[in-house]
């Protein structure tokens, strides 16, 4: 018999039940731990695994308990948030989006793996694939933005970067795909509130960023808090075992969200512990994260035949085969048993300023006194650098830190005073983050008189997004635009620029800031280098690259706000008072999906797309030459976009399916080449099935998914 048979053989239903349960470890969770202390319950074998643990130390001190002191020896599997990063953080998900390049993608997941493994970890609980449309969503700021086919394309690099060719490896983490699924559209864009959606947008916008992980081999898969269309998606039977066991053949171990088996009562489907225990189990839910309900329910559910020995087996095998994988009983120690020499951290840094550096979106760079007002000049004398986020390092880490709460960050005014060692940095943060107070605005208003720039540094505290940090009013918040105003119009009665920096978790309602402002960037929160990476984009050392990966919204009315917009009968049509419009807001979004300056001016020539008459088994081959007419080297992203001209259901306006680089130097002219299986323009037809269907579309090829900027030529599929 091989090792989980004989160890199956062995275990008591007590012991089963530990291997389906985990709980927060003693020392990073203040809260209650369900077990009380842990420790015995490892010991009697009753918890099989833990969550929130860091360091090498404590993890072996817990895994020896384990493997040395229980009945079995079955070592434990300890797992924690690595989002984007580990101690060493990186910019948030939504800001490594914008960078698009799947090479970075899977570097920093891979880096964040070295980091945690030699914490003693063995699974990640990242990464988080909830396509967002609603920037009121707080957790917009842990993913990938509101595409779905750029979401599948992180989802791969991701779960190759955590897990690596070889699970068992000291530097791999078994990932989880997070949160199954269609957990964004919470109504209202309220946390944790019910969701209800079409079956076709489920499966056009939600599910194909959990495809692509599960195609990539994702080891784990976590459901959502949320109720999908009124069943809870930890009761999800549907969904968890005939789609993503039955039909995709998912194989992997799902574990519950924090409490989730317990909130079934909660979302009313279960009248008791026992009941939920029931239902998720019956779902497929494998580990039972911090609810305690397997252990308490399943016996009770057990003895009253409303389950079987044979449906806990089945989860306790999963989880024993996983555990195999990572190599954990070949050698529970293997993650964390050699320190990490000090040049992979002093290299993880570079890396993290220059993934900080890509990530920075220049969403506006006006010329003033004849020169783009970005890059500052060289010789500025004085920066008036004003705001609450320009001395705010912990912010910098953004609203899931995991490992990195105590590892330092760089501010702002930090990286000012390093890259400016001649410059005169004056600094007031005129108002709070939020709070009611602005009797600092004065203070800040007076720094600007012999300033050459002013740097406006604005935006949301970290905790004002991520979990639980949903906004009605995503805008600026407290006193900041009353210090934007003050601050602009002396700044422009002096005639000197000003540059607002705005650092959130998703994009925010500034129509007043994008309108005043000289230049504008989004600098999402970056990591532990975001002041270097910001000094390096605003002194010209780095050209910025970053496109934002969601549309940017006039108006909170305007969301849910996406270029993936089913049409309508009725377009907007200035003549027609009759056509799809507000009366008080324009339709378009502040800033398109993928918008994004450099500090080149790319001129889109000729687009050509081969051949003309596709059928399923035919590439597309498409090249577009670009031009930069600018006075610096650029690097542009280009994408290609698809739009069916007439279909049986209604499509899209564009759909994403394709991007590019290219680095071009002043006056420089080249061409890019994106290929496209016509495989991939089937769509889901009528019976939302895929269906290849004959007809007009039209590549599309731009900067952004701005319509006007589209380069466009038709193509007939056969
Ligand atoms: C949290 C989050 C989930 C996270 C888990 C463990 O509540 O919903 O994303 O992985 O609990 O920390």
């Amino acid at each position: 018999m091989n090792r989980i048979d004989t160890l199956m053989a062995r275990m008591t239903l007590a012991e089963k039940l530990g291997q389906l349960t985990m709980t927060a470890s003693g020392y990073t969770v203040t809260g209650p731990v369900i077990a009380g202390d842990s420790t015995q319950s490892i010991i009697d074998g009753t918890i099989g695994n833990l969550l929130n643990m860091v360091g090498a130390g404590p993890a072996h001190e817990m895994q020896r308990l384990a493997v040395e002191q229980s009945r079995l020896g079955i070592p434990l599997l300890i797992g924690l948030d690595i989002v984007h990063g580990h101690r060493t953080l990186f910019p948030i998900p939504l800001a490594e989006a914008g960078i698009f390049d799947e090479a970075v993608w899977e570097r920093t997941a891979r880096e964040a793996a070295r980091e945690g493994a030699a914490d003693g970890l063995a699974m990640t609980f990242a990464p988080m694939l909830d396509v967002s449309r609603d920037p009121r969503w707080g957790r917009t700021a842990e993913g990938p933005g509101e595409d779905p086919w750029l979401n599948g394309r992180i989802a791969r690099a991701k779960v190759r970067g955590f897990q690596g060719t070889d699970l068992s490896s000291a530097e791999s983490l078994a990932a989880c795909a997070k949160h199954f699924v269609a957990y964004s559209p919470v109504t209202a864009g309220r946390e944790y509130a019910a969701v209800d959606i079409s079956e076709r947008t489920l499966r056009e916008v939600h599910l194909p960023g959990f495809v692509a992980a599960i195609e990539a081999g994702v080891a784990t898969l976590m459901p959502a808090f949320t109720d999908l269309n009124g069943v809870p998606m930890t009761a999800h039977v549907p969904l968890l075992r005939d789609w993503l066991r039955g039909e995709m053949g998912f194989d992997g171990v799902i574990v519950s969200d924090y409490n989730a088996i317990a909130e079934l009562i909660k979302h009313g489907v279960a009248a008791d512990l026992v009941d939920a225990a029931v239902l998720a189990l019956k779902a497929g839910v494998d580990i039972d994260m911090m609810a305690d309900a397997y252990r308490k329910g399943l016996p009770v559910a057990l003895e009253q035949g409303r389950v079987t020995i044979d449906e806990i087996d089945a989860c306790v095998r999963r989880v024993l085969r996983l555990k195999e994988q990572l190599g954990l009983f070949d050698d529970p120690y293997r993650r964390g048993a050699t320190p990490e020499p000090a040049e992979a951290v002093a290299e993880r840094h570079a890396l993290a300023r220059d993934v900080a550096r890509r990530a920075i979106v220049l969403l506006k760079n006006e010329r003033r006194n004849d020169r783009d007002v970005l890059p500052l000049p060289a010789a500025a004398k004085a920066l008036a650098v004003v705001g609450p986020l320009a001395d705010a390092r912990t912010e910098m880490k953004g609203p899931w830190w995991g490992a990195g709460e105590h590892e330092p960050a760089v501010s702002v005014l930090d990286g000012l005073r390093v890259a400016l060692p001649q410059t005169d940095i004056r600094h007031a943060p005129g108002v709070a983050i939020d709070g009611g107070d602005d009797s600092g605005i004065e203070a800040a208003v007076a720094l600007c008189d012999g300033a050459s720039a002013v740097l406006l540094c604005l935006g949301e505290r970290a905790t004002m997004s991520g979990e639980a940090a949903s906004r009605a009013t995503p805008a600026l918040p407290g006193r900041q635009q009353a210090l934007a105003e003050a601050v602009t119009a002396r700044a422009h009665a002096l005639g000197i620029p000003v540059v607002a920096i705005l650092f959130s978790g998703r994009p925010l309602v500034v129509p007043w800031l994008a309108e005043h402002a000289d230049a504008l960037l989004a600098a999402w929160f970056l990591g532990a280098e975001a002041g270097h990476a910001i000094a390096d984009v605003l002194t010209g050392r780095a050209s910025p690259s970053g496109r934002t990966p969601m549309s940017w919204p006039r108006a909170v009315g305007q969301v849910p706000i996406f270029f993936g917009q089913r049409p309508t009968g009725r377009p907007m049509n200035p003549a027609d008072y009759y056509t799809s419009k507000y009366q008080d807001v324009d339709n378009t979004p502040l800033f398109a999906f993928g918008h994004g300056l450099t500090y080149g001016r790319i001129r889109y020539e000729e687009l050509q797309v081969e051949p003309r008459r596709v059928c399923e088994q035919d590439t597309l081959k498409i090249s577009v030459t670009l031009r930069n007419e600018g006075a610096r080297e650029a690097e542009e992203t280009v994408f290609l976009f698809v739009r069916a001209k007439v279909s049986r259901v209604t499509r899209p306006l564009l759909e994403l399916k394709g991007y590019a680089k290219l680095r071009l130097r002043p006056g420089e002219a080249g061409s890019v080449k994106l290929e496209l299986p016509a495989s991939e323009l089937r769509y889901l037809g009528p019976d939302l099935q895929p269906l290849f269907e004959a007809g007009e579309i039209e590549i599309c090829v731009g900067p952004s998914a701005e319509p006007a900027g589209l380069l466009r030529e038709t193509i007939e599929l056969g």
